[in-house]
């Protein structure tokens, strides 16, 4: 799409080691798997690759290991139409997640960082240029808090748009929040960042869940609710649902990124508020159907007919 400004993504690139079971083992509990993959993940690489898979021009920066994991990793984001200059090496592992996927599509993950820990403010002053002419800039919270708030700050400065997708959840300084121009937390992140104080974010209480998470300072909310859809709130109108498309789901790993990936897409392509969010739904939508996390985005031919379908 010549003459289109580029979504940026900065954020994590993971090897997914995906074992399959009938459920999620509890703690001090050892059940029999059904199946074992590796795929290409990482909240950050999944979501530049969802929109890459639209057909939209999107460049990545981050950080692998100087491992065979890390050679892998960046031909799957090129293979699928990311570029990677940005991203740089670091001596030692890439990110890995080990995943377990229920046969209901739940999944828990434990992701231990490697490189992605290494993302550094210098590695986005090196990177300048790039974020300067995005049109839309996506993170995650699987680097360093650090650098997302520098990553905030330098948005600002440059009247970029950032989407942050607050997972993993953690602690943030609260300088963080202003410059945030979409905040897109799924159901327990809401919780975690009002500190439950108005409970988990569902159908009912959205808009209360958004109110106080706009009052941290955000400029708008995406709160993802899974097969209850979305609620999306800006400080200027009032907020809107959009319910989730009804499909048999097979593996949600990556369903929010999927999400984040369609959003942003949408948002660049002059779609309205809510038809990015319901475009985005369907991408997410789709990306359930399917195992793994790259693997699982689809192609925009794929989403439209999705969609029809649906109408
Ligand atoms: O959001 C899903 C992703 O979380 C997985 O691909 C895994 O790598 C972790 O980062």
């Amino acid at each position: 799409m010549p003459g289109q400004k580029p979504i940026v993504v900065v954020g994590s690139i993971n090897t997914d080691l995906v074992a399959s079971a009938k459920v999620i083992p509890a703690i001090g509990e050892t059940v029999m798997g059904t199946d074992f993959q590796i795929h290409p993940g990482g909240k950050g690489a999944n979501q530049a690759v969802a929109v890459a898979r639209l057909g939209y021009p999107v460049s990545m920066i981050g950080r692998l290991g100087n491992d065979a994991f890390g050679e892998q990793l960046r031909k799957h984001l090129e293979g699928a139409g990311v570029d990677t200059a940005g991203i740089a090496i670091s001596d030692g592992t890439s990110g890995v997640a080990v995943i377990v996927v229920s046969e209901k599509g739940e999944n828990s993950i434990i992701v231990t960082p490697g490189a992605n820990a290494l993302v550094t403010p210098a590695d986005l002053d090196a990177n300048l240029d790039r974020l300067r002419h995005a049109g839309v800039v996506l993170a995650q919270l699987e680097i360093p808090v650090e650098t997302v708030e520098y990553l905030g700050i330098l948005c600002a400065r440059e009247n970029v748009p950032l989407i942050l997708d607050p997972a993993p959840a953690m602690d943030l300084p609260s300088g963080v929040f202003r410059n945030v121009k979409w905040f897109t937390p799924n159901q327990t992140e809401a919780a975690f960042f009002l500190k439950s104080a108005v409970g988990e974010a569902n159908e009912s209480n959205s808009s209360a869940v958004a109110a106080s998470l706009l009052a941290k300072g955000v400029q708008g909310v995406v709160l993802k609710l899974g097969e209850n859809g979305v609620y999306c709130a800006t400080g200027g109108s009032p907020g809107f649902s959009v319910p989730a498309f009804q499909v048999k789901a097979v593996d949600t790993t990556a369903a929010g990124d999927a999400f984040n990936g369609g959003f942003a897409t949408g948002l660049m392509l002059g779609k309205t508020l809510i038809e990015s969010a319901r475009f985005a739904s369907a991408v997410a939508a789709i990306s359930v159907t399917r195992a793994g996390a790259q693997p699982s985005m689809p192609r925009m031919d794929e989403v439209n007919q999705f969609i029809q379908m649906h109408s």
